[in-house]
């Protein structure tokens, strides 16, 4: 893959930000990294597949750097915070991104689905933001974005592991946000809809499965459910993510924005 183009940067005052981009290896944060590393930000891939995230790295430029960091577990995200902090100088933003899903019928979800779903997208959220936040109290200043979703705002059907652990990341992004406004450090969530990666891949697989349908028919009806009219792109997610970063929202924290083509709107 060539690299990122070169594009005049819109938010100047990002160039020479320091960020650690988790599950930045592929899809929306791979395309969140790009988008940062075009604003002239040194990027930080933090991501289980370090083979993935250094091959990223390389094709996204501007400096950035591949770290292997499994969210889940406490030791190994201080190791990998700390040595992004060694490699980059500091971390001025951290995007708390990585994340997984399974699909069940929520009367058939086994004790290991649940876990494995908390374990990546709750507790990842809540190491990754406790380890890079306490260095942003002490060096006076950082911004946090995580992903959450849509199904953090409306439940899924077959995704209610996933959709109960997305909602306790607006729980913890609200409540983050408030103990550390008064420290100069804003924390925010974006919430995408049906957005086109490897793990949309996966959903559509498995709910064609349970549904009886085709996988083209469960696309059609993403579609379908999307007032502008498409499947959403992980960069449509990566402009949104960049704007939070940037000083332009600098009255903004506490907040799961939506973005998803209008499919849910409130
Ligand atoms: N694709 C969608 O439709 C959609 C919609 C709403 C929210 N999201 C959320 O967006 C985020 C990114 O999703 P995506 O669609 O790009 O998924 P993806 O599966 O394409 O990519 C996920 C990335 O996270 C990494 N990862 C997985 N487990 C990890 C761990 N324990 N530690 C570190 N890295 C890990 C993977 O290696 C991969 O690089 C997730 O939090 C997901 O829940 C996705």
């Amino acid at each position: 893959m060539s690299p990122s183009p070169v594009v005049a940067p819109v938010f100047p005052e990002l160039a020479g930000r320091l960020a650690l981009v988790t599950g930045g290896a592929v899809g929306i944060g791979r395309a969140i990294s790009a988008a940062l590393a075009r604003q002239g930000v040194r990027v930080a891939i933090g991501d289980i597949d370090l083979a993935a995230a250094e091959r990223t790295a390389a094709d996204i430029g501007g400096g950035a750097i591949a770290v292997r960091i499994d969210v889940r577990e406490r030791a190994a995200v201080e190791a990998g915070f700390a040595e992004v902090v060694a490699r980059l100088g500091g971390c001025d933003l951290l995007i708390a991104n990585a994340g997984v899903s399974t699909m069940k019928p929520a009367l058939e979800i086994t004790d290991a689905e649940w876990e494995f779903n908390f374990a990546v997208n709750t507790r990842g959220v809540f190491l990754t933001n406790q380890i890079a936040a306490r260095h942003f109290v002490d060096t006076g200043k950082g911004c946090i974005v995580n992903t959450a979703s849509l199904a953090a705002k409306v439940g899924a059907p077959l995704l209610a592991h996933y959709s109960a652990s997305k909602f306790a990341v607006l729980g913890w992004t609200q409540a983050l946000a408030r103990e550390l406004a008064g420290k100069g450090i804003r924390v925010n969530a974006v919430c995408p809809g049906f957005v086109a990666t490897s793990m949309q891949s996966r959903e559509v697989e498995w709910e064609a499965g349970l549904r009886g349908v085709t996988p083209e028919q469960v696309i059609a009806d993403y579609i379908a459910q999307t007032p502008l009219g498409r499947l959403e792109q992980p960069e449509d997610v990566a402009d949104v993510v960049v704007f939070l970063c940037s000083d332009q929202a600098r009255f903004m924290t506490g907040q799961g924005i939506n973005v998803t083509g209008g499919v849910y709107m409130t």
